[in-house]
């Protein structure tokens, strides 16, 4: 059965207008660094999305910033109230993505609205499209910052769906950075480099919002299959106009083309989701373009990497988080859930476990930054099933309280890292590696119930029935809900 879910964009424009959750803005905006300016500081506020009607020397294009910074709008994406909490927004993601993966459709090219105009060869010029300059300093103007390149691996046909930014370069050509660790990367640099053979690609902008979802989540799935699952139904594709890529039907704005073997073109430098700008102008991966096609009155989306909290930071927390509980619950782990805080640019997590064993902590570090995902985040906090790994209070009263310095801090060298990470020595940035850390915060299983401490709450310390009588005095004692 098909769950509730926005088919394409323009829908979902039109639900976070329902919920509140949109600003449309009718006067004229800049590409040249306004509209950044914009995404950004709504993304600062945690505010509603600016839907762009009018942009400077582009009639006839218009841009959604920040589509999906904030819980309550991936909440909305989901098909969930807009206040539903962030555990009820996991256990729905979690629930959909376990089942059986559900094969994409093909749609006829007359039924898809990406293809209402359709440009190839000559004609084709990238500076034809609204790409905003993001921020100041950045080294080029960036068209997809909120998107996704599909891409094939050539042997086992597998269709991979991943957020790889891209800078306009010129009129055909785009640049921009392909961690070797990711999916593309590997397909990329492992099978396609080798053969000296280029990598046809689409980069989709403007896609419905649980293919976006899709396209940063960490899973094995592919994510054409991925998006499907979350659906309840097949999602709709069509074939690409210049190679046999299959992109989103009704998305706004498709471009086609190849990723050259053999060749880089400079790139960046550019904000990015750690808050930082780090990655120095370095030759990177080029994209050759064939055609762009797109919907008549095009939106583009704009998302703004810059200090907490863009959609990059929420949901590649929200999807690695979920992925990693996943792998752990595999591994048969007593765990009680898994957190990654958005505020840490996807660079921490907290698990919660029922302690059964001396070492727990150890074992779920080890597996978690042993995974593919890894290269990803670099900070792990363990606590118990007392504390709720959803309130940062609680996760630093316990860090505070039951992390011993010299016991339970575990540093592991030289592991896999990335170019991105601002902590990371230069030489270590340039070549992925960063140490990572494990923050054990639970009592040890071998001291004596005498000697553990008790944790003093109004949950902990008095009995239930005395618990249940305040709660239900609560009001008639003065206080507020
Ligand atoms: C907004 C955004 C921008 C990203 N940009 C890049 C990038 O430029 N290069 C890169 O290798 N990964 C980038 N990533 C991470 C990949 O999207 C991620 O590796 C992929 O989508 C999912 O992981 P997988 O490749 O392991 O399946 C970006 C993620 C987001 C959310």
């Amino acid at each position: 059965m098909a769950n509730k879910y926005y088919k394409d964009n323009r829908e979902f424009i039109k639900g976070l207008d329902e919920a509140g959750l949109l600003v449309t803005v009718e006067q004229e905006v800049d590409w040249d660094m306004e509209m950044g300016a914009i995404v950004r500081r709504v993304c600062e506020m945690k505010g509603p999305s600016p839907y762009f009607k009018s942009i400077k020397e582009y009639e006839g294009f218009e841009a959604l910033g920040a589509p999906l910074a904030t819980y309550p709008k991936l909440a909305l994406a989901l098909g969930l109230p807009p206040d539903a909490s962030i555990p009820e927004i996991g256990r729905v993601y979690t629930e959909r993505t376990n089942g059986a993966p559900i094969q994409p459709v093909v749609v006829e090219r007359d039924a898809a609205p990406c293809k209402q105009n359709i440009i190839t060869g000559d004609d084709v010029d990238l500076f034809d499209l609204p790409a905003p300059m993001v921020h100041d300093g950045d080294g080029g103007r960036y068209l997809a910052t909120w998107h996704m390149v599909v891409s094939r691996e050539p042997d086992s046909g597998d269709v991979n769906w991943g957020m790889y930014r891209q800078m306009v370069f010129d009129e055909k050509t785009m640049t921009g950075p392909v961690l070797p660790f990711s999916d593309m990367g590997k397909m990329f640099y492992n099978k396609y480099v080798p053969r000296n053979q280029p990598m046809p690609f689409a980069t989709v902008i403007g896609m419905d919002p649980l293919s976006g979802i899709a396209a940063c989540a960490p899973s094995p799935i592919p994510e054409d299959q991925f998006t499907g699952m979350m659906m309840g139904e097949p999602v709709e594709l069509v074939k690409c106009e210049t190679n046999d890529l299959l992109v989103p039907a009704s998305a706004e704005i498709i471009i086609e083309g190849e990723v050259l073997p053999g060749i880089n073109m400079l790139e960046a430098p550019f904000g990015e989701y750690t808050g930082y700008r780090t990655s120095p102008r370095e030759p990177r991966a080029v994209y050759r373009v064939h055609a762009i096609t797109y919907r008549d009155r095009p939106i583009v989306a704009v998302s703004n990497m810059g200090i907490p909290t863009d959609e990059g930071q929420l949901l590649r927390s929200f999807s690695l988080g979920l992925e990693m509980e996943k792998l752990l619950r595999s591994q048969g782990i007593p765990i009680t859930g898994v957190y990654m805080l958005p505020e840490s640019t996807h660079h921490l997590v907290v698990v919660g476990t029922k302690p059964a064993y001396s070492g727990i902590a150890s074992q779920i570090a080890q597996l978690v930054f042993g995974s593919k995902l890894g290269p990803w985040f670099h900070q792990v906090i363990v606590v118990d099933q007392t504390v709720d790994i959803y309130n940062v209070n609680e996760v630093i009263h316990a860090f505070s309280t039951r992390c011993d310095p010299a016991r339970d801090i575990h540093i592991y060298r030289e592991s896999a890292g990335t170019p991105l990470n601002p902590y990371a020595s230069p030489a270590d940035r340039k070549v992925g590696r960063g140490s990572k850390v494990l923050f054990d915060c639970l009592f040890p299983l071998d001291w004596s119930r005498a000697d553990t401490p008790i944790l003093v709450s109004f949950n902990t310390v008095y009995p239930q029935d005395i618990q249940d009588r305040v709660l239900a005095q609560w009001t008639n004692y003065g206080f507020s809900e």
